[in-house]
C-alpha cells in the first residue's frame, strides 16, 4: 500500500463464518478494519468481552480488532461509527441467511437484510463513504439455466424464498444506486457453497442449533454430535444422483474479498459490478461424505431421504470473471476444505461454546 495511513475497511457482520474469516486477510494485508455486528447469529463472549469468534481473530493476527455491538437498523448507532472512524470501504456480510426460516418470518428477513441495507447505504451516502463490497449469493440465479453460470445467467427468476429474493432487491437497489450517482463504486460477490474453517483450526463455522448445510452436518455426524445424515434426494441427472455444488474454502472466499477491496480502492469500478466466486468445479454429496470420511478416519453414516423442496441438481459457476477483473481465483481442494473443517470440529466438537 503506497499512503502512509492504512485505508480503514467496515465490515458488517463482521462477527459471522464469511466476516470473521475476511478480517483474518485484510489485517495481513495491512488495512485497518472496524467491525459492527448484532450478534444475532455469532457467538457472544463473556461480560465486557468481545464475541469469541472477534477474539479468535485476534489471537491469529495478534492485533486488536475493534468491535461494536450495533444493529443495521439503528441509524444513529451505526452513523456514529462514520462519524468515529475514516472509513475508506464497507464490506456488507450483515443480513439473516437461514432459507427455511425465511419462508416462515418473511417480514423479518426483508425488514433485516433490505431495510438494514438502505440504512447502511444511506449513512454511507450521507458520509461521502462510496465503495462497497457487497455479500451476495448464487441463490441470486434461481434454478440454472445453463451451466457453469456466468454472471450473465437470469438473476431474480423463479426465487423461491424470502432469503434469496432479499438478496436479489438488495442487488437491484445498489444497481439504481450507482445509475443515480455515479461516484459509487460497488463489487457484488455472488458466493457458491463457503465451506472449511483457518487451517489453524481455531475458527470456523458455528451454526445455531440443527445446520442447514451438508458441511456443517457432516462435520458434526463425524464427530458424534449427530447419528445420521440425510442425503436428500439421489435420483438427481449427476454423477451419481445426489445434487452438486460449487464448494469454495472460506479462506479463498476471504481473500476473495481483499482482492474486491483492493480493486474498489483503485476507484476503477465505476458502478456496481457482480462477481461469482467460486472453484468452478462442482462436487456432488457422496464425493463429499467420502472425502469427508477419508481425511476424518470417521464413517459417516447417512441415509437417502427424499429430496429437500428448492434443490437443484447441479450449481456451479464460471469463475473467469472473478480472476481477469479481480485477479482472483480459488486455490484450495475440496481435500483441504474437508481437513480444515474436520479440525476445527474435533477442537470444537460443540463449536464456540467449547472456546470460552
Ligand atoms: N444436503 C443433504 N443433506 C443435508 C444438507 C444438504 O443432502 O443435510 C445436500 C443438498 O440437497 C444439496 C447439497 O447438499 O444438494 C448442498 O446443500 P447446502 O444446504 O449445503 O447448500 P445449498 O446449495 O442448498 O445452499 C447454499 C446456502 C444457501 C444459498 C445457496 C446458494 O446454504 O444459503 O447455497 O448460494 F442460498
Amino acid at each position: 500500500m503506497n499512503s502512509s495511513k492504512s485505508p480503514c475497511v467496515l465490515l458488517t457482520g463482521g462477527a459471522g463464518y464469511v466476516g470473521s474469516h475476511t478480517i483474518i486477510p485484510l489485517i495481513e494485508s495491512g488495512y485497518e478494519v472496524v467491525v459492527l455486528d448484532n450478534l444475532s447469529n455469532a457467538c457472544k463472549g463473556d461480560e465486557g468481552q468481545k464475541p469469541v469468534p472477534i477474539t479468535k481473530v485476534e489471537e491469529i493476527v495478534g492485533k486488536q480488532v475493534t468491535f461494536y455491538n450495533v444493529d443495521l437498523l439503528d441509524y444513529n448507532s451505526v452513523a456514529q461509527i462514520f462519524d468515529k472512524h475514516d472509513i475508506s470501504c464497507v464490506i456488507h456480510f450483515a443480513g439473516l441467511k437461514a432459507v427455511g426460516e425465511s419462508c416462515v418470518i418473511p417480514l423479518t428477513y426483508y425488514r433485516v437484510n433490505v431495510s438494514g441495507s438502505i440504512n447502511l447505504f444511506e449513512i454511507m451516502k450521507a458520509h461521502n463513504v462510496k465503495k462497497l463490497v457487497f455479500s451476495s449469493s448464487s441463490t441470486v440465479y434461481g434454478e440454472p439455466k445453463f451451466l457453469p453460470i456466468t454472471e450473465s445467467h437470469s438473476v431474480g427468476q423463479n426465487l423461491l424464498n424470502g432469503y434469496a429474493k432479499s438478496k436479489y432487491y438488495i442487488e437491484g437497489i445498489l444497481q439504481d444506486l450507482c445509475n443515480s450517482d455515479k461516484e459509487w463504486n460497488v463489487i457484488i460477490l455472488r458466493y457458491f457453497n463457503p465451506v472449511g474453517a483457518h487451517p489453524s483450526g481455531q475458527l470456523g463455522e458455528d451454526p445455531t442449533g440443527i445446520p442447514n448445510n451438508l458441511m456443517p452436518f457432516v462435520a458434526q455426524v463425524a464427530v458424534g454430535n449427530r447419528p445420521c445424515l440425510k442425503v436428500f434426494g439421489n435420483d438427481y441427472d449427476t454423477i451419481d444422483g445426489t445434487g452438486v455444488r460449487d464448494y469454495l474454502h472460506i479462506m479463498d472466499l476471504a481473500d476473495g474479498h481483499v482482492s474486491a477491496v483492493k480493486k474498489i480502492e483503485t476507484n476503477s469500478v465505476n458502478g456496481a459490478v457482480a462477481i461469482n466466486l467460486g472453484t468452478g468445479n462442482g462436487f456432488s454429496v457422496l464425493q463429499v461424505i467420502e472425502t469427508f470420511s477419508q481425511v476424518s478416519g470417521r464413517k459417516i453414516p447417512y441415509e437417502i431421504v427424499g429430496r429437500r423442496q428448492g434443490d437443484c441438481a447441479s450449481s456451479y459457476c464460471d469463475a473467469s470473471l472473478a480472476k481477469s477483473f479481480l485477479g482472483w481465483e480459488a486455490k484450495k481442494t475440496l481435500k483441504e476444505m474437508c481437513e480444515d473443517t474436520w479440525k476445527w470440529q474435533s477442537m470444537y466438537p460443540k463449536g464456540f461454546s467449547t472456546a470460552k
